[in-house]
């Protein structure tokens, strides 16, 4: 017997999955695969009832704490399919743990990381064909925690549920690996010292639509945020962990509490240290990098994320200046990190650093 001891109801109608034709048209997670793992919080039981059943709404009465103090969490992962047929896990160890740092700083009541891994193993197993055969589309997993307390008042939370939904993507950009361009937001700020920037929770994403609103509004896909103090140093990207090249020397945002620590971000840092990169973690001014641009030395920007991957980044907007990256073109770091990146979690590149768990 499992530890979470997960009951199992399959559907009776399931859905019929994309062809290898359909898989180039997926895009980013408008498709589900036909189950979903859920599990619910009460403070005199623990975490209880943990299943797999169809995907499908999930009821709660209106006064659920959610919908009214934005107490939730999330990951994002993704299983990827090999040449040979294997299904594969890209450092699954390291989404639990974020989760549960993210539930602690929210205060909603933690997922063991054993547990979190235990249930997406069992909704792996279930779903593994949903994992799509092209190489750069995956199963996307979204795992999410929040508060179902049915009441208004601003108290302990003491219910809640995780689930765990999968959806089988392509890219995350229209734009795929091609360049993507960015406008560094000067008036909305994401997270300051001391508030949520380091947890993945919605409220961070709701706070930042507005910015992102208007960066698309003027043709850009995302914003590059500033902190929240200053408004001078270069923090993320909203969906996305930013790395510049300038003048031969890798350097990004240092993690001080308001930037997501990104696994794509860690685990390319130590890919660039490998390959004999000097790669420097620390505050960059808006100031450094608007000299660089000007004066040639910022050779390559990209992003890095579980849903982006690698993404380079080919305009860069700030203030009523716009300047172009590498002639708008993916530079040689960005495709080398690229392809090692996305070489090992696809199974085309041996994994020599223990990053992949591959799924039964
Ligand atoms: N920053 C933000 C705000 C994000 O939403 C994401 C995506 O999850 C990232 C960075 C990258 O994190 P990871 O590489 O763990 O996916
Ligand atoms: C991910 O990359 O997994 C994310 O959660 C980003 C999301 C905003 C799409």
């Amino acid at each position: 017997m499992s530890v979470l001891d997960i009951k199992i109801y399959k559907t009776a109608e399931p859905k019929v999955k994309p062809t290898v034709e359909e898989e180039a048209s997926l895009g980013f997670g408008t498709t589900f695969s036909d189950h979903m793992f859920v599990m619910e919080y009460d403070s005199d039981k623990g975490w209880h009832d943990a299943r797999i059943v169809p995907f499908g709404p999930i009821p709660f009465l209106p006064s659920a704490a959610v919908f009214h103090y934005g107490a939730e969490v999330f990951e994002g992962l993704k299983a990827y399919r090999t040449a040979d047929g294997k299904v594969q896990l890209f450092r699954p160890e390291e989404n639990a743990q974020r989760l549960y740092n993210s539930a602690e700083r929210l205060c909603i009541p933690a997922v063991d990381p054993a547990d979190f891994l235990e249930a997406l193993n069992a909704l792996m197993e279930v779903e593994k064909d949903w994992v799509p055969k092209s190489f750069g589309t995956s199963l996307y997993l979204r795992p999410f925690l929040f508060a179902t307390d049915p009441a208004l008042g601003l108290h302990t939370i003491h219910h809640a549920m995780f689930v765990i939904i999968a959806s089988p993507s392509g890219s995350y950009y229209k734009e795929g690996i091609n360049p993507v361009k960015i406008m560094i937001e000067t008036q909305d700020v994401r997270a300051v010292r001391g508030g949520t920037g380091y947890a993945k929770c919605g409220g961070n994403y709701a706070a930042a639509n507005r910015a992102g609103y208007k960066a698309e509004q003027k043709g850009y896909t995302q914003v590059l945020w500033l902190d929240g103090v200053h408004q001078k140093y270069i923090e993320e990207v909203g969906a996305m962990n930013v790395m510049f090249k300038i003048a031969g020397k890798i350097v990004t945002p240092d993690l001080i509490g308001t930037v997501l620590p990104g696994i794509t971000r860690k685990s390319c840092i130590e890919l660039l240290k490998e390959m004999g990169y000097e790669v420097e973690e620390r505050r960059i001014s808006v100031d450094e990098i608007v000299e660089a641009l000007e004066n040639g030395t910022l050779e390559e920007m990209w992003g890095t994320g579980t849903a982006a991957v690698v993404s380079p980044v080919g305009h860069l907007a700030y203030k009523d200046k716009e300047y172009c990256i590498n002639n708008n073109e993916i530079g040689p770091v960005t495709q080398k990190l690229y392809d090692e990146l996305t070489g090992i979690q696809w199974g085309k590149k041996e994994d020599t650093r223990n990053w992949i768990k591959t799924v039964k």
